[in-house]
């Protein structure tokens, strides 16, 4: 805790004291389920590969006993242990920062969609200075890999401040945040070393996924075909996730011809807008390469002034309820000469003759588009920043836990 000091002696017991009083303080040690191969790059190149090709088995962890056997219910026992705080809920808002703050927009949709309670999303770094107003009936979701991020932790505590009910959506075990929080769900995908998030994003939109459907359940708004259905796919996601990865050839072969590129943009809407985003964080934090991300259908309000032959878009156009609509930015791009890199679903044979590369991602409902969508633009990413030569696992500029404002 703050304040305290570990003295640890090879042969002598732990001790913990405050560091004023001296005081010795109370020790209740838990044994982290941890394995030493979890730390290791076991056979792969970087922490980086490794996490992205962890997937199939980290979303099994992170879905492990949350969906019962016949795919009709959800359970998250910090929901269970909260359903009058879930039930009286006026207000979700959701802080987190990065990667985090990308997985809470792909949450908001979730959560509007399937409980119908007005969410908002917040930089937790803005929600602390915004004044924020809060009573007993907003839920704060706080969202964060380690746990540790300083802006995070300041949030909830001003949240607290303000009579919220904070829950709290994080991986590291026992970390201040899971501390700090009332109650909340872990991600389970253990230990993740790339600074550049990968595994960690995907299990937080799983977790969220979850969380949406059992909220939605416990307040009796979501229909049980839309349970079923959604539950059904997310149980399949490790192996959905696997066939996914098969594209790693076909990535790594198109990265090539991007190796040199200055700047990049990101498309997406609705689910994707999100992915979109993350997609163009990835390339930014290990390649050094300038890269947006944008709404598909804001590009004609500026940024298609940016298209040239000098500037590549990777397009996120699954055959969701969005497609008909962002195939006219694929046109858009490939008219003033861009090179449009497309994520289109399988099957998806139209794309081929507009775009320059498609890369195909299986089929799956639209609130899951975008487990499957990022795990090639995290693979475009890592290998365009391998390309360059650059050190993908500790990119220049970057911690992996950001402890200081
Ligand atoms: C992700 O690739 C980044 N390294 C970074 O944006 C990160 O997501 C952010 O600092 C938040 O960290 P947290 O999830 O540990 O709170």
């Amino acid at each position: 805790k703050n304040n305290e000091m570990a003295v640890i002696r090879r042969g002598e017991p732990l001790s913990i004291f405050e560091i004023d009083s001296h005081t010795p303080s109370k020790i209740s040690i838990k044994q982290l389920k941890l394995s030493l191969a979890q730390l290791e790059k076991g056979g792969y190149d970087t922490f980086m590969l490794k996490e992205i090709f962890e997937q199939p088995t980290t979303l099994r962890d992170c879905l492990r006993g949350r969906i019962t056997g016949d795919c009709s219910r959800v359970t998250l026992s910090g929901v269970e242990l909260n359903r009058d705080r879930f039930l009286q809920a006026e207000r979700i808002t959701l802080v987190a920062c990065g990667t985090s703050w990308h997985a809470a927009l792909i949450g908001k949709r979730l959560i509007q969609d399937f409980c119908q309670i007005p969410v908002e999303v917040e930089y937790a770094s803005e929600f602390r200075y915004g004044n924020p107003v809060l009573n007993d009936r907003d839920i704060v979701i706080a969202i964060s890999q380690s746990g540790e991020t300083a802006d995070t932790l300041a949030a909830i505590q001003l949240a607290k401040d303000k009579g919220a009910f904070v829950y709290g959506v994080c991986n590291v075990v026992g970390a201040s945040i899971p501390r700090a929080t009332d109650s909340g769900t872990y991600i389970h995908v253990g230990p993740e070393i790339g600074v550049a998030s990968t595994k960690a994003f995907t299990g937080q939109v799983t977790v969220l996924t979850l969380l949406a459907l059992a909220v939605g359940q416990l307040r009796g708004v979501i229909d049980s075909s839309t349970v079923q259905s959604v539950a059904t796919a997310l149980n399949a996601m490790p192996g959905t996730i696997e066939e996914t990865l098969k594209c790693n050839d076909a990535v790594q072969k198109l990265s090539m011809f991007f190796t040199y590129a200055h700047n990049f943009i990101y498309l997406g809407r609705g689910y994707n807008y999100p992915t979109a985003l993350e997609g163009a964080l990835k390339l930014k934090e290990i390649s050094y390469i300038h890269a947006e991300g944008y709404p598909a259908a804001e590009m004609k309000h500026g940024p298609i002034a940016l298209i040239d032959q000098e500037m590549p878009s990777v397009i996120i156009a699954p055959s969701d309820s969005l497609y008909d609509k962002i195939i006219s930015n694929v046109q858009q791009v490939k008219s003033r000469g861009g090179a449009v890199v497309a994520i289109v679903s399988k099957g998806n044979t139209a794309m081929k003759d507009i775009a320059n590369f498609c890369i195909e991602i299986p089929d799956v409902p639209e609130c899951l588009t975008p487990l499957v969508a990022s795990i090639p633009l995290q693979l475009l990413a890592y290998y365009i920043a391998v390309n360059k030569g650059k050190n993908v696992d500790q990119p220049r500029n970057l911690a992996k836990s950001v402890t200081v404002e």
